[in-house]
Formats: structure tokens, sequence, C-alpha cells
């Protein structure tokens, strides 16, 4: 990988090897942008602490045996003892050449692939997606993409809640209702909202019908065909929903991907019953619980994790015991990733608490809860619309294209596309500009949803992005010349190109700084910057009038190594680039 961080870094490590033995190579070498070179590297401060000598001897002992001479012209120790760098114009000339010449861009896969679990979106069967599963949906999509672009082997997996008490009433009021209202494509019970709500209410106020739900919860539970038959009319109503809201999205899950909570039904006793033989679940108040060290109450009182209640029924923790072990001994992963939303994040300590003790998870096999942030209103309380019930996602896709159209309509540009042209492209700008204000920040912070700041065309957005795809693109077309078709070689001459040539170099970079900690927006600020580099370059480097044949054709193949870049780093985002806007 051309990254100049990991560059310097593997030679810093060298030096280090070579002045002070072996030992020492695994040592941070502490690579950091500089503000007066490219580089730094700091590691002699906390070596020189370690060894008990002066820092700036130690970097200049360092130095003696850093072996740079193609990256840099000179190296110098400043201040208490960094070592700064800055790199030869053709070293980053050539790196970003090879860039432009690699299929990857440069990012070979990852010499150790792992086999990863990537658990996103997971709505309910019978209840409407809300802006907090759309979010999950979005980011969630987004790791795996990026996952798998780094040669991992991916499991996608849409945990849908499809089991459980509430099925008892929701079948019950699907009997009422007559069973042919769900295979009309009527409001009774597309309207996921309605119909959840209507079940709730009659199971709320009559004791005739809540009576019947319990028996069905039973029936059901015991794998009474009927009562399935009727179970799978709701399920599968409630894909056909779910399958409109990912096609529309573009989202990578499909039916296959399914593996709701009932599909570990069967999985729950054995589970149960093999935690119990290990002595890690104990009977508390006829209930059978763990109790993961270090989870306490307010009263300093241990909290239990409830594998099977005191009835003998099991619950959503039961639920989630059985899916790591599926996971560990039937899949065989060596990484679980949980998109999910930061409310369960106890719930999830707490279960991978209790794998570990069974010796589901160890260093081997690893669960994190990637923690996805609550989605606020402008108001900055729970996103709701005005009459104060949840926000439909399809109402809100619906919005989003239409304001869209209202921003993209101001663009001035030289022209003019037909309506289905237009429509086209004011759709992606819509689901571009949703998603990519979700994968921007930070998953774990709220975040608030705001159409104004994600539909603008400026700033650090996904119609922003877009646009910058589509003007590198109508250089070519307006140069006659397919991108495939810039060879360069690039050259460094401006500082406008020198900063874009070395952007170049950290895609592989970003992506792994993503896959790290299942961070999408890792590369969403990193193609952000490019963009803002490109834009730079644009403004002070002419490119189709560039001075002389030379220069254009190294600037041609700068802009066409940045449009590559772009529109696969913009794809493992999931946000689509429409050639022309
Ligand atoms: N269906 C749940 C919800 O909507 C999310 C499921 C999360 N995944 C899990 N393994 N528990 O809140």
């Amino acid at each position: 990988m051309p990254d100049p961080q990991l560059v310097l870094a593997a030679r810093v490590s060298g030096a280090l090897a070579a002045a002070f033995g072996p030992s020492y190579a695994d040592a941070d070498p502490v690579i950091r942008p500089s503000q007066f070179a490219d580089l730094q590297a700091n590691v002699a401060l906390p070596l020189a602490k370690k060894l008990g000598r002066k820092p700036r001897e130690v970097a200049a002992e360092i130095v003696e045996r850093l072996d740079v001479a193609d990256l840099t012209a000179g190296v110098e120790v400043s201040g208490p003892g960094f070592i700064n760098i800055t790199l030869r114009d053709e070293w980053i000339a050539g790196q970003a050449q090879q860039v432009l010449e690699d299929d990857r861009l440069a990012v070979p896969p990852v010499e150790a692939p792992q086999r990863v679990v990537v658990e996103y979106s997971s709505p309910n069967v019978a209840k409407e997606m809300h802006v907090g599963h759309l979010r999950t949906t979005i980011v969630g999509d987004a790791i795996a993409r990026i996952l798998e672009f780094l040669g991992h082997e991916v499991i996608r997996d849409n945990h849908v809640g499809d089991w459980g008490t509430p099925f008892g009433m929701l079948i019950e009021h699907l009997l009422d209702l007559g069973e042919d209202a769900a295979a009309r494509d009527d409001a009774s019970v597309s309207d996921l909202t309605a119909f959840y709500q209507a079940a709730r209410a009659k199971f709320d106020g009559d004791e005739g019908f809540a009576d019947r739900s319990r028996r069905r919860v039973v029936a059901l539970q015991a794998g009474d065909p009927e009562t399935l038959r009727l179970w799978q009319i709701l399920v599968d109503v409630s894909k056909r929903y779910f399958n409109t809201v990912y096609e529309r999205l573009g989202i990578t899950l499909t039916d296959d991907h399914i593996k709701g909570e009932s599909f570990y039904n069967d999985l729950l006793a054995p589970t149960a019953e093999e935690l119990e033989a290990k002595g890690i679940g104990v009977i508390s108040d006829g209930a059978l619980c763990a109790f993961p060290p270090g989870f306490t109450g307010r009263e300093g009182e241990p909290l239990p994790v409830i594998i099977r209640k005191s009835d003998g029924g099991y619950n959503y923790s039961t639920s989630d015991l059985a899916t790591v072990r599926y996971r560990v001994d039937t899949e065989h992963v060596n990484r679980m990733i949980y998109v999910v939303g930061a409310p369960q994040s106890l719930h999830f300590q707490m279960v991978f608490a209790v794998a570990r003790m069974a010796g589901w998870l160890d260093g081997e096999v690893v669960a994190e809860h990637a923690e996805i942030g609550n989605v606020l209103g402008t108001d900055g309380k729970i996103l709701r619309t005005r009459a104060g019930g949840t926000v439909k996602l399809v109402e809100l896709l619906d919005e989003a294209v239409e304001r869209a159209g209202v921003e993209y309509d101001k663009i001035q540009r030289d022209e003019a596309f037909d309506e289905a042209t237009r429509a086209a492209i004011v759709e992606a700008v819509g689901m571009g500009a949703v998603k990519y204000a979700d994968l921007s920040v930070a998953r774990d912070s709220e975040y608030i949803f705001d159409f104004d700041r994600m539909i603008a065309f400026r700033g650090n957005t996904g119609p922003y992005l877009q646009y910058a795809v589509a003007r590198i693109r109508s250089i070519f077309r307006k140069g006659g010349l397919a991108p495939e078709d810039a060879t360069g070689p690039i050259v460094v001459g401006h500082e406008a190109e020198r900063a874009l040539a070395l952007h170049l170099l950290s895609f592989g970079a970003a992506l792994e700084q993503a896959a790290a900690n299942a961070e999408p927006h890792r590369l969403a600020s990193y193609i952000f910057e490019l963009a803002s580099a490109y834009t730079t370059f644009h403004e002070n480097c002419p490119v189709l009038k560039a001075p002389d044949e030379e220069t254009k054709a190294s600037r041609l193949a700068l802009a066409a190594a940045t449009l590559r870049t772009l529109v696969t780093g913009l794809g493992l985002l999931g946000v689509p680039t429409p050639e022309r806007m």
C-alpha cells in the first residue's frame, strides 16, 4: 500500500531494530502529519524516556539508520526530538501513478482474510421500520461492502424480529380482519403501524382477545402448523415491505440474508442446557440466570441475564445467546459485528460476557456491538411526525427526493435533461443525501435528521460529492477522452497537484481504519477530503487548457485517478454516482 504513513512507519521500525535491537521493531513509530513537513515520527520521545536518554540523541540515532533516500530529500530533527520528513515530489508522483494503474487503486486484499458476520437492519415483522432501522441498514451495508472489498468473507445477516409474544395478538388480529386482507395490498395490513396498534388496542381492551392471543403464542412456539401458516403471512407482508425500502436505497440485503429470531427457536433449549451444564446458568427465583462478572445494579447487586424464565419460556437474551453459539459452532466466524442501536448496549455487553464465560467468544472469535446513535428531529427530540407519530420511512424518502429536486433545479448547467433523466438523477441525489448523512457522522453519535443540511450541494454532503464526480466526468466528455485512456505519466508540479496526488495514496489506509472498528465515517471523511483537494486542484490547475501536453496528460491522469477513487469509495458507502448531473 502506498500510504506514506505506513511506508514511513515500516522504515522507522527498521531503523529502530537496527539501532536498538530487534525487540524494538514492534514499538509504535508514532507517525503523525506534521505542520512543518509532510510527516513526523515522534517515537524518539517515549523511547528516550524508556531508555533514560536524551530524546534528540535518540532521534539522531534513528535518523542515522533510517533508509529513506527514495522517499525524501532530507530528514530533520526538530524541537525536542521530532523527526520531520518532507516527501519527494517524484516519489509522490510515482506512487500516484501506481494507484492509477492498479485495478484496486493500490489497495491489496488483506493477508489474513476473516469470516465476518455483519448483522444489520434487523427490523421487526408487522411493525413499521423507523429511522433507527434506516440508519443501521445504511451503516451496516457500508460496513459489509468495505470488509468485502478488503478481501474478507462477509456473511450479511438480517436478524429480523419475527418471533415472540406480540405474534399471538398479531395473528389473532389478522384472523379477525380475514386473512385475504393481507394478500391484497390493502391499507389494513400493509400499513404496519396501524395494524400493530389496532392489535395492541384490542389486546389491552378486550379480555377475550387477550386470552386468544396468549393461547396463540403457545401454539406458535409449539410449532402448530396452522398457526405457523398464519404467522408466515405476516412475515411475507413485512418482507415485501422491507424489500421495497432496500431496493429503493440500493441496500445489498435480500430474503436470503434473513435469519430472524425464529431461526434460532430450536436452538434455545440446547443453548440453555449447555449453559446450565457448564454451571454458568444457575436457578434464581425459579429462573435460569447467568451473572456475568462486573455487571451490577444500583445497590451493587449482581445483574442477571435471564436464560430461561420461571415459566419455562425463553426471551430476547436467550435468542441472542443461541445466535452467538450458532455463529461460532456452525458458521465458524472470526468476527461478529452487531450494527444495532446504542440503547441496546447493556444487553449486548451482558450477552457477550456470558458467551465469553461459555467459551464461545475468545481471542480468536470476537463480537462487537457497532452502536448506532439515536436519530433526532431538528427539535433535538426523537424524530416524529408533526402529529407526533412515528415517521414512515417511505414518506421520508419521498420527501428527500422532492427536496432534492428543488435544490437540483437551482444548479446552473449547460445541458438540459429530459424528464426521465432528471427524475433518475434526482432520485439518486435524494437517496445519496440521506445515506451519506447517516454515514458521514460517527455512527455512535446522535444525529439530527435535517433535510436542509443533507441536501445541500455544498459542504460534506452526498450531493456535493455526487456533483464533484459528475464534474470530473464532464471534463473527460469535453476533452473527448475516456477516463481509462488517461495514462499519465503523473508529474507533480503545482502545490495543488502535489496535495491531490498525496491524498490519492491514502485510500487503502482509510478503508483499513473504517474496517478496524466498523466505522464507515472514516471512509466518508477521506472521500470528502479527496474531493476538497480535487476542488482546489481544479480551481488552480487548468486541465484541458494546461500549458503543455505533458502537463495536460498528467492532470488528466490525476483527474482519472481521483474519479475512480471517488466512485469506488462512494460505491463502498452505497452512495450512487450519476454519470451526469
Ligand atoms: N429487531 C430489533 C429491534 O428492532 C433489533 C435486533 C438486534 N439484533 C439482535 N441480535 N438482537 O430493536
